[in-house]
């Protein structure tokens, strides 16, 4: 596997260096580019020194070919497939800054494709958002459903996944595009808006503080162990599928269950206190994953109460 050339943007980040985990044991020699922004070079801290893994720190707003440079790629293998992973992942800045987000999330796709078809990448993996489908009333949601972003974040992720297309189309570059949902486990950041609440929850649950349930805690979420979102992308890197796929559980968890579940793994009574309804806050969200399970043969999903006691564990040895 050595002689497969890997290149991870936003590999130092939380879902990004969970990645760089699986491709490492499984022997791959891995490139990370990222500029560090939301990304912590402690994330990579086990593979530095290892002569098959390269950390360079760059931002995807400039092309590639200047920050890959034969120098800094160390005369190893050639870059094979690249796994996009490297953006600004808040909703709430992409409306603060729009201009910023549209210059990551969008010219920094472009910028990734842009150095796959110069340099003979194989394929592109690319992981869009559940945002792309705004706030769905027809649940499960599929991929054939129609997409309505109702932030620039989602808006970008969604031109990126078009711009992938016509790059398939018009060079024929193979590339999977995963719409992530709720991603959580070891390494997730307490201000991520997607699964934020877990490690909030954790956090109070460790210091036996009330915890804060905005409305009545029964909107719900996909949730999906971080570790499963890594081996997926690798599953759907090695296969010769091209295609939108969504990536989650198929399963509906609310905010009262996961406090309940933090509750019983920490032994520590969570008191809870209701704030009012967060505007604009979607009710519910799940994912219809016949394409992941049929298509992609995934089936080895990590239960939500295994990954929260393993999300746990990781987090009390922070402390
Ligand atoms: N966490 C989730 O639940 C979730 C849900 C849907 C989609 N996603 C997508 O998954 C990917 C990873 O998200 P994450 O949760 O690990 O977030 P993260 O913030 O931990 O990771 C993003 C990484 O990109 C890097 N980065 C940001 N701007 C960059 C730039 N200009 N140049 C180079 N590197 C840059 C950051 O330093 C960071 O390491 C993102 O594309 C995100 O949109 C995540």
């Amino acid at each position: 596997m050595k002689d497969q050339g890997v290149l991870v943007t936003g590999g130092a980040g939380f879902i990004g260096s969970n990645l760089v985990d699986v491709l490492m044991e499984n022997g791959y020699t891995v490139y990370v580019v990222d500029d560090l922004s939301t990304g912590k070079i402690e994330n990579l801290r086990r593979w530095t020194g290892e002569d098959n893994f390269n950390f360079i720190k760059g931002d995807i707003r400039t092309p590639l070919d200047n920050t890959l440079t034969p120098s800094r790629l160390g005369g190893g293998p050639p870059i094979r497939t690249i796994f996009h992973l490297a953006a600004k992942v808040d909703v709430t800045s992409s409306f603060l800054d729009p201009r910023l987000d549209l210059e990551v999330n969008y010219i920094g796709t472009m910028n990734v494709l842009d150095y796959a078809v110069r340099n003979g990448v194989g394929k592109v993996l690319f992981t869009s958002s559940a945002a792309v489908y705004g706030d769905s009333e027809v649940l499960p949601v599929r991929e054939s459903q129609p997409t309505d972003p109702l932030s620039p974040y989602g808006l970008h992720k969604l031109s990126s996944e078009n711009l992938i297309r016509i790059y398939h189309g018009q060079y024929g570059l193979d590339h999977t595009v995963c719409r992530l949902f709720n991603v959580y486990g070891p390494r997730q950041d307490p201000s991520n808006q997607y699964s934020g609440v877990i490690s909030r929850f954790m956090e109070k649950a460790r210091r036996s503080e009330p915890v804060l349930i905005y409305g009545d805690g029964e909107q719900t979420r996909d949730f999906v162990f971080v570790n499963d979102v890594a081996r997926i992308l690798v599953m759907a890197a090695n296969s010769g599928l091209n295609g939108t796929f969504n990536v989650a559980c198929g399963i509906e968890t609310s905010v009262n269950d996961i406090s309940s579940v933090i509750e019983t793994i920490s032994g520590n009574e969570l008191r809870r206190v209701h704030l009012p309804e967060r505007k604009g806050e979607i009710r519910r969200s799940v994912a219809d994953i016949s394409m992941l399970r049929e298509d992609l043969h995934f089936t080895e999903f990590t239960g939500i109460r295994e990954g929260l006691r393993e999300t746990y564990r990781w987090f009390e040895r922070q402390h």
